[in-house]
């Protein structure tokens, strides 16, 4: 399917240069820079930046024009509420902790989770990885003070290492070529794992019970894994099986990061020769965080001119017309799919402040898909002194959200998640009861503590309650 679309790879190839609806000016890939950009490294002044952003010009692009349109398309029907959008996946990713099994680990979680869901929603879930290239980072603060000593704050493994010397805090511009690499090298993989077998439905639902064979909410969940094995039966028992049926055999898994390093973005934007538009062929799917969605910068001016489903984090000091008027500067012609406002509030602001932001996107009638980021709004410090979230938090914001919609009358579209199919001890609660004091013996994030793969299933299997609500009408 992705080879139908033959992508331009020369930057030079002439086309009718878009126009930039936030600021009504001509767009093209470098219109970025003539505006602020947030959240970005300081480069030494040296030809090296230019250097490195020709050679990933000239390198193939990770993804084609056809996929990311294809995910528009899907996310068209999320927007509709025929469709549930499940994305998903590290904080951060990391050049070190790269292998083969944090990466299968990751996707079979996602997988597990979009079958409880599809199935007690009785939806298709539109699965996006939150992997192959999210390795950009925005901070608090520039700089970061230990000891007396005072260096530029880490960035993400694309600009600089997380180890606290000058050295390693040094913005490096070869690091964008190994982002690349290994954004590659992630891809194939998944690729891979989605078309090879790993992803066939009867794999996949027995993770799922061996995943509830131990757990402590086993009872809870046993009664939908056993109408999933019900109906994998009564299809194998009417002919419908993983050799003639390709749907149950494979999968679709897309990907995203947050679209932060615009010097990368704009070297892997490439146009496409089918249809004469330009694409961020970093990833299918590119979003622009909290700290860098000024209606005026650099960001929005970037992504506004790309044609990929876009995403942007939406948090508690949105104002109702300011999302509107970012609505119209990411999404001029109003095109289901094009974007998604992923709410990131607290688990104890959201149902104050969610519902006005959907009146007034219903009031303007524009088309979006709301998801919901349940981590950025609820990490708080444990006692133990470790960044953390609580599961309850995380789970009560994902209630509060549906509850908002059902009662506005909109569809919750999707959820955001940072997860790991590792056993890791960074988030709080769960059927496992993590606790303060347990987090120091698995802590391995880069970044932000993310749900381990036991707490994220067990996450599923509650929006799995919820969506059922859904359908069956109740709130
Ligand atoms: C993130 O998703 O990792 C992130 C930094 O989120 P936000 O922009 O919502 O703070
Ligand atoms: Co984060």
């Amino acid at each position: 399917m992705p080879m139908k679309i033959d992508v331009e790879l020369n930057m030079e190839v002439e086309v009718e240069a878009p126009v930039s609806e936030s600021l009504s000016k001509p767009w093209d890939p470098a219109s970025w820079r003539k505006l602020q950009a947030h959240q970005q490294p300081k480069y030494p002044p040296s030809a090296e930046v230019e250097s490195v952003e020709q050679q990933l010009a000239g390198y193939p692009p990770l993804v084609f024009a056809e996929e990311a349109r294809e995910l528009r398309r899907q996310l068209a029907e999320v927007a509709q509420g025929k469709a549930f959008l499940l994305q998903g996946g590290d904080c951060a990713e990391s050049f070190t902790d790269f292998n083969a099994n944090r990466i299968r680990d990751t996707f079979k979680v996602l997988l597990q989770m979009a079958v409880v869901l599809t199935f007690a929603g009785n939806l298709p879930v539109v699965k996006v990885a939150r992997m192959a290239g999210q390795y950009a980072k925005p901070r608090s603060a520039d700089m970061e003070t230990v000891g007396g000593i005072e260096l530029p704050s880490y960035r993400g493994d694309i600009i600089n290492g997380i180890d606290f010397t000058a050295d390693a805090r040094a913005p490096d511009p070869k690091r964008m070529l190994t982002a690349y690499n290994q954004s590659a090298a992630t891809l194939n993989l998944l690729r891979a794992f989605a078309q090879g077998g790993l992803a066939d439905l009867h794999q996949v639902h027995a993770w799922n019970l061996s995943f509830l064979e131990n757990n402590p909410q086993r009872d809870r969940y046993a009664q939908l894994a056993e109408r999933l094995q019900d109906a994998l039966e009564f299809m194998a028992v009417c002919g419908v099986n993983s050799s003639n049926t390709p749907a149950i055999r494979e999968t679709t898994l897309y990907t995203s990061h947050e679209a932060l390093l615009l010097n990368y973005e704009q070297a892997l934007t490439r146009t496409d020769s089918l249809t004469g538009k330009w694409y961020d062929c970093s990833a299918h799917m590119l979003w622009i965080g909290e700290r860098t969605r000024q209606l005026d910068a650099a960001h929005i001016e970037f992504l506004s001119g790309v044609w990929n489903p876009i995403g942007v984090k939406v948090g508690p000091g949105m104002a109702t017309d300011e999302l509107i008027r970012l609505i119209d500067s990411l999404n001029p012609n109003n095109e289901p799919g094009r974007l998604t406002l992923i709410t990131r509030m607290g688990a104890d602001v959201l149902g104050d402040k969610l519902p006005a932001l959907v009146r007034a996107v219903e009031r303007e009638g524009r088309s979006v898909v709301w998801s919901t980021d349940p981590m950025h709004g609820n990490t708080e410090k444990a006692s133990s002194g470790f960044k953390t979230r609580n599961f309850d938090n995380i789970l009560r914001e994902i209630r509060d959200f549906f509850a908002v919609h059902r009662a506005e009358g909109t569809h919750p579209g999707g959820i955001h998640l940072e997860m790991t199919g590792q056993h890791v001890t960074e988030c709080t609660g769960g059927a496992w009861k993590i606790s303060d004091a347990d987090l120091a013996s698995c802590y391995r994030t880069q970044c932000d503590p993310r749900l381990n793969a036991d707490q994220v299933l067990e996450l599923a299997f509650c929006i799995s309650e919820m969506l059922r609500d859904g359908r069956n009408g109740s709130s």
